[in-house]
């Protein structure tokens, strides 16, 4: 099969927003105690995080991570994890059904962060609290001194404000699922009156809007609409969350999931459009697409889970080689509405639905989706082109016309980088891509990385951690002003040149 892809620096999607490689830490199962934190590892260092699981986070290049949930944010009170560790409540948490020890918080949460070179995306209660609490919240961590909160963080030894610059008001408040669940009308009242008071007291901060917490809700797109006309002026952007599966081991179509995804961020973009419109704005409102994963191989394991344990093993998808192909296409997506798109979020990082993988007591390993994100994240930095694909398609029953090609390009000025990442969708085919580089004068191939495995079930395990892995032995040949790429059947590539 051959396909081709036109590159051209004048025509940008936009510049990509690095935020748009963010991740997540709820606490949930083993993501903090166990994965970031055990204090008994030993790689602990010395506030108890592990530094194995800390190294492989930093090769992921993440900009920003969401905290602490998530279902968990709901019903959190955040005190319960500041101050004298002895002296922290254990708590009955509602949300996934377990013991909090609250051994970590949010202080140690911003420490944590710091060593992993990231920032925090801070999500509040807004499930069993409002305003109120969410205002002490942001006063305790970004009101320099001088305050009853700024100064209570300050006697718990964080002399520094935390200036954390982007909040979450809530978590899919939607979802029946949610501790304290509302309706459009319910969370938009206090979703607006929340973000008056934050920004009354930190106007630097920006502000996240709940949206559908998937698009299958009946209530999508009302509850868009709903919650902005309320919140409008207040906010920056509007949150979607999406999970994807192969529940019915058809590859073709869960290769295709992606198309979902472009749809959903593109419905979601007219619906803001639509409210400013009405509102008369100037204002845009860009989208947080702060949950998105492959999620469905642990939900059997969990549904038997037994209730009161603490850091079960829970959410723990083991993921296949299938699956990473789907984050690279997921990963394409996105930054293909990287104009829109400003921040996104891998849900999760560690345990849970996650890249990176810890045994208690044990090693730290990669999964098989660590390594188109790992990668996308390294090099799709710059500006994304508008990428003009001619490929051939297929159909299956659900989804229509889908290319065999999924690919874009990233051209980072600074560094003289143009980075070009396809994925093969072909079960059967080898794909010769044609890359146009007459825009691209005198580009030099500097790697063609290819993620491919014969078994699309194959996994990395404790025992066998690299049975997926990248090689670069990738086949591109370029010749004046055109790149072939030979794209193996069923693969992730990255087509890397010096400008
Ligand atoms: O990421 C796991 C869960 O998925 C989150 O807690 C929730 O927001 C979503 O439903």
């Amino acid at each position: 099969m051959r396909a081709k892809l036109i590159l051209n620096k004048d025509f940008p999607v936009g510049k990509v927003d690095e935020r748009i490689y963010g991740s997540f830490i709820e606490h949930l199962g083993r993501a903090v105690y166990g994965g970031i934190y055990e204090p008994n590892h030993e790689t602990a260092d010395d506030q108890g995080f592990r530094k194995d699981v800390i190294e492989l986070v930093k090769k992921l290049n993440i900009p920003i991570v969401r905290y602490p949930g998530g279902n968990f944010v709901s019903g959190y009170r955040w005190e319960d994890g500041t101050g004298d560790k002895t002296k922290r409540p254990r708590r009955p948490e509602l949300a996934w059904h377990v013991i909090e020890t609250n051994e970590v918080g949010i202080d140690e949460f911003q420490e944590w962060a710091k060593r992993a070179d990231s920032q925090v995306m801070q999500a509040v209660n807004l499930g069993t609290r409002g305003p109120e609490e969410a205002r002490n919240l942001l006063e305790y961590c970004n009101f320099p001194k001088g305050t009853y909160y700024s100064d209570l963080r300050r006697a718990n030894g964080y002399e520094e404000p935390f200036d954390i610059k982007v909040w979450c008001l809530g978590n899919e408040m939607d979802g029946p699922w949610q501790i304290c669940a509302k309706t459009a009308d319910e969370y938009g009242r206090i979703a607006c009156e929340t973000a008056k008071v934050m920004k009354e007291l930190d106007p630097t901060i920006e502000l996240v809007a709940c949206g559908s917490s998937s698009l299958g809700m009946s209530t999508f797109g009302k509850w868009e609409a709903t919650v902005l006309e309320h919140t409008y002026p207040y906010v920056d952007y509007l949150s979607l969350h999406s999970y994807y599966g192969n529940r019915e081991n058809d590859t073709k179509a869960f290769l295709a999931c992606s198309l979902e995804m472009d749809k959903f961020i593109k419905s979601v973009a007219a619906i803001c459009d639509y409210v400013k419109a009405i509102k008369r704005s100037d204002k845009t409102i860009y989208l947080s697409f702060d949950e998105w994963n492959v999620w469905f191989h642990s939900n059997e394991a969990d549904s038997k889970l037994e209730w009161w344990q603490t850091a079960p093993h829970q959410l723990e998808d083991v993921y296949n080689f299938e699956d990473a192909l789907v984050v690279g296409c997921l990963l394409i997506t996105l930054l293909k509405n990287c104009d829109r798109v400003k921040m996104a979020c891998l849900a999760q990082l560690v345990n849970v639905i996650a890249p990176i993988m810890t045994e208690n007591g044990g090693p730290a390993w990669a999964q098989t989706i660590f390594y188109p994100f790992m990668h996308a994240s390294q090099y799709g930095r710059g500006i994304a082109l508008v990428p003009i694909v001619k490929s051939d398609i297929y159909h299956t029953e659900k989804i229509k016309e889908i290319p065999y090609v999924e690919a874009i390009g990233t051209y980072n000025e600074e560094k003289r980088e143009l980075s070009v990442f396809a994925v093969n969708r072909s079960l059967e085919e080898a794909v010769d891509l044609e890359i146009d580089l007459r825009d691209f004068e005198n580009a030099v191939l500097t790697e063609h990385l290819v993620l491919e495995h014969v078994d699309l079930k194959a996994v990395n395990t404790a025992q066998n951690p690299n049975e997926v892995v990248p090689h670069g032995k990738g086949n591109t040949e370029v010749n004046a002003s055109l790149a072939t790429a030979v794209l193996n059947k069923h693969s992730w590539n990255v087509i890397r040149f010096h400008i």
